[in-house]
C-alpha cells in the first residue's frame, strides 16, 4: 500500500485530501508543520510528500531540503496559493518532484499523486550497473566489454607500435573519431600533432589548399604563402574524416601524398615531404563506392590496410548498462550531482535499436538528467519514441509503410527510422505505433489537440459517412454497441453536421 505525507497547517486542505484519497490502496499522513513531518518520515517511511510552501516554522522549501538531505528519493510535491515564477524555479531546482498552485485542480491532483507514486516505485528500483568500469576503461575513453569492442582494442594496440594506415568504418555515431584519438594517443607519435580534417564539411575547392596549403599569389585571394594540414602535422597524425565524400581530384593528391610521402602546394613546383601518419574514416560503403567508380581503387587498397569495424550499437546491446553508466557520471561531474537510472528506464534503454549509435544514447541521456525531476531518470524522462520502441524497429532498407487514411498532416519524419509495418490484428498491413507516434508528435506542436477525443471523433464521422447514417451498422464498424455510438454523436456534436437522427 501506498503511504503518502500532507503537510498542511490548514484543517480544510488536510479534510479535502481525506476525501479526495479515500482509497484502500492508499494511507494517508497529515502534519500541520514541517517539524512534525521531519519527526514522522522516518517512522512512517511514506512513499511520497505533498507540502504546503508558507507555514508557521519550517516553511515548505526548507522543509524540502531537510527531506532531501534525509531521503534523496523520496518525491515531493509543493503546493500553494501564491505562486511566484521565483518560488516554483526554487522548488524544483531543490528537487521537487512537481509545484501545484492551490485551489487545485482534483483530477490533475490525483494524476500528479498517481505519477509520483509511480516514479517512487521504479526508484526504488535503482540498478547498479555491473560489471563497474574500471580505470582502464577511463584512460582510453571507449567504453564497450562485448566481443566486438574487444576486437577493436585488439587492434588499437596492434596499431600502437606501427605507423601503419588505418581505417575506421561504421555508423554515424559508433564512436569512429574516438577511436582514431585512441590510436594516436596510444601511439608512438603521441606528443606530436593530431589534425582532423573532415572532408565532407569542407567545400571542394578550399579542400585541396586546406590539405596542402598554397603559395603566395596561387589563386585570387592568395595573397600570401599558406601551410597546409599536411605540413602542420609533420611527423603526426592526420585523421582524415568522411573521406568517403572527397572529390576525385583530391582523391588522386592524398594518393600521391600516400604513395610519395610528398606533395606541391597549391600554385607551386616544389615538392614538399612530410612524415605523416594517416588514419581514415567513413560510414559510407568504400567498396560500394569503389565499385560505383566513386572512390578510387588504388587510395581504397592504400588506405584499408588495417581495417577497423565499429559495430552498431544494436549490435552490441550488452555494454549499454556501462556506457549509461559513464555518461551519467561524465555529465554528473559537469552539472554538479549524478543521477542514477531506474531499473525499468535503463531496459528500455536496451531494448531500443539506436540509429544514432552512441551518439545518440549519449544525447538521450543529457536530455534526460534535465528534464528528471527525481535524482533517479525514469521511464517518463525519456522521448516517446524511445519509450514505445518496438525491438523489431529497423533501420535500413526503406521498407513501404502504409500511410494511414487522414487529413493529419503528419510532421516529417524523413531523419526517423523506418520501422516494419506490423500487421494489426485484423490483418490490416498498418503500422499502428508509426501512426501513434506521429499523432504524439503533432500533439506535441499543438496543446489543444487531444489525441483521443480527436480520433474518436473522426472515427465515428467516417463510419457514418460510409453506411449513409446507418447507426447499427457504423456501431459494429467501430466495435462498439449502438448506445456507445449514440452517446458519441452526442458528445461530438456531429447529428447536425452529418444530418443523422
Ligand atoms: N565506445 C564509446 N565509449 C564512450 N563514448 C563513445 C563511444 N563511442 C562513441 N562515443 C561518444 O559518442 C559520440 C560520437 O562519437 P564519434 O564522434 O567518435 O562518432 P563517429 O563515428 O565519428 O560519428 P560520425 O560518423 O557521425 O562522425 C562522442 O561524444 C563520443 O565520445
Ligand atoms: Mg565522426
Amino acid at each position: 500500500m501506498d503511504k503518502v505525507l500532507l503537510i498542511d497547517d490548514e484543517v480544510d486542505v488536510q479534510y479535502s485530501f481525506r476525501r479526495i484519497f479515500n482509497s484502500p490502496d492508499l494511507e494517508l499522513h497529515t502534519a500541520s508543520s514541517g517539524e512534525e513531518a521531519l519527526k514522522m518520515i522516518p517512522r512512517i517511511q511514506p512513499n511520497l510528500v505533498l507540502s504546503d510552501i508558507r507555514m508557521a516554522g519550517l516553511n515548505g522549501l526548507e522543509t524540502l531540503r531537510r527531506i532531501r538531505q534525509m531521503d534523496p528519493k523520496l518525491p515531493v510535491i509543493l503546493m500553494t496559493a501564491y505562486g511566484t515564477t521565483q518560488t516554483a524555479i526554487e522548488a524544483m531546482k531543490l528537487g521537487a518532484y512537481d509545484y501545484l498552485l492551490k485551489p487545485f485542480d482534483v483530477p490533475r491532483l490525483k494524476q500528479l499523486v498517481e505519477d509520483a507514486l509511480r516514479a517512487a516505485r521504479d526508484m526504488s528500483q535503482v540498478v547498479v550497473v555491473q560489471p563497474q568500469l574500471e580505470q582502464q576503461d577511463y584512460d582510453l575513453g571507449v567504453i564497450g566489454r562485448s566481443e566486438s569492442m574487444q576486437e577493436v582494442f585488439k587492434l588499437i594496440g596492434q596499431l600502437a607500435t606501427s605507423d601503419a594506415t588505418a581505417l575506421i568504418t561504421g555508423e554515424s555515431g559508433t564512436g569512429k573519431e574516438l577511436v582514431a584519438r585512441a590510436i594516436y594517443q596510444n601511439s608512438r607519435r603521441a606528443k606530436e600533432p593530431f589534425v582532423a580534417i573532415n572532408c565532407a564539411a569542407i567545400p571542394e575547392n578550399l579542400l585541396e589548399s586546406d590539405l596542402f596549403g598554397h603559395e603566395r599569389g596561387a589563386f585570387t585571394g592568395a595573397t600570401s604563402q599558406r601551410i597546409g594540414r599536411f605540413e602542420q602535422c609533420n611527423r603526426g597524425t592526420l585523421f582524415l574524416d568522411e573521406i568517403g565524400d572527397m572529390s576525385p581530384a583530391t582523391q588522386t593528391k592524398i594518393l600521391r601524398v600516400l604513395q610519395n610521402g610528398s606533395f606541391e602546394r597549391v600554385g607551386g613546383n616544389t615538392p614538399v615531404q612530410v612524415d605523416v601518419r594517416i588514419i581514415a574514416a567513413t560510414n559510407k560503403h568504400l567498396e560500394e563506392a569503389v565499385a560505383r567508380k566513386e572512390f578510387r581503387e588504388d587510395l581504397f587498397y592504400r588506405l584499408n590496410v588495417v581495417r577497423i569495424p565499429l559495430p552498431p550499437l544494436r549490435q552490441r546491446r550488452g555494454d549499454i548498462p556501462l556506457l549509461v553508466d559513464y555518461f551519467l557520471r561524465k555529465i554528473g561531474s559537469t552539472s554538479g550531482g549524478q543521477k542514477s537510472i531506474s531499473q525499468s528506464t535503463l531496459v528500455a534503454l536496451e531494448n531500443f535499436n539506436w540509429p544514432g549509435n552512441v551518439r545518440e544514447l549519449e544525447n538521450c541521456l543529457r536530455r534526460a538528467v534535465v528534464v528528471a525531476k527525481s535524482p533517479a531518470i525514469l521511464p517518463s524522462d525519456l522521448p516517446l519514441d524511445i519509450l514505445h520502441n518496438n525491438p523489431s524497429r529497423i533501420t535500413t532498407s526503406p521498407a513501404s509503410t502504409a500511410l494511414p487514411p487522414t487529413e493529419i498532416q503528419a510532421p516529417s519524419l524523413s531523419n526517423a527510422p523506418i520501422r516494419q509495418p506490423i500487421t494489426a490484428s485484423v490483418g490490416v498491413p498498418l503500422d499502428l505505433t508509426e501512426v501513434s507516434r506521429w499523432l504524439f508528435r503533432w500533439a506535441q506542436s499543438h496543446s489543444d489537440f487531444k489525441i483521443i477525443p480527436a480520433i474518436e471523433r473522426e472515427l465515428v464521422i467516417e463510419a457514418l459517412k460510409e453506411t449513409q447514417g446507418n447507426q447499427v451498422q457504423a456501431a459494429r464498424m467501430l466495435g462498439i454497441t449502438r448506445a456507445t455510438l449514440r452517446k458519441r454523436i452526442d458528445k461530438f456534436a456531429i447529428r447536425k453536421e452529418l444530418n443523422v437522427t
